[in-house]
């Protein structure tokens, strides 16, 4: 089924596909390009990218799904990376993955249906002193092993919109 996008997406994969057109290697660039300014890779940009690089469809999709860095679906305005690490999980990450799902109605890697929030489950983010820990918008969290300070911050974060 084709996304149904507004025009002005459109236009930014338009741009994008004709940028990296003829050049080497373009379907990575191009999906590249596409995360960072649309959020996401719409199914219709994947047509369009495959249309001018000449490959199928199922050729692109496999590319967005070999690599972690691109997503099919759209990014929740709050992004929250739990960090699932041995030493995050030793300390109660999964309490913590738990109460984040439950304070935002977010299941984990998905995002919730008022599109305010989405939860990406992580593999260690390289603060492991800091166990267990979450990244709220870009912003490190640690030591988050009361469920009280999290719930707080995401009631902050609901009542600021
Ligand atoms: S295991 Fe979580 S930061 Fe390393």
């Amino acid at each position: 089924m084709m996304d149904k996008l507004n025009a002005e997406t459109k236009k930014k994969i338009d741009e994008i596909v004709a940028r990296h057109t003829g050049k080497p290697g373009p379907v990575k660039l191009m999906l590249h390009d596409v995360q960072n300014e649309c959020g996401y890779i719409p199914f219709e940009a994947m047509v369009k990218i495959a249309d001018a690089c000449q490959v199928s469809v199922a050729n692109v999709y496999g590319v967005v799904t070999f690599y972690a860095q691109f997503t099919t679906q759209p990014k929740g305005k709050h992004v929250i990376n739990v960090c699932m690490g041995t030493a995050c999980y030793v300390k109660g990450a999964q309490k913590l993955l738990e109460t984040i799902c439950e304070a935002t109605h977010c299941k984990v890697n998905e995002t919730s249906p008022d599109g305010l929030f989405s939860i990406d489950a992580t593999r260690c983010l390289g603060a492991c002193g800091l166990a267990p820990v979450a990244i709220v918008d870009g912003k490190v969290h640690g030591n988050m092993t009361n469920p009280d300070d999290m719930k707080q911050l995401i009631s902050a974060i609901i009542a600021s919109e």
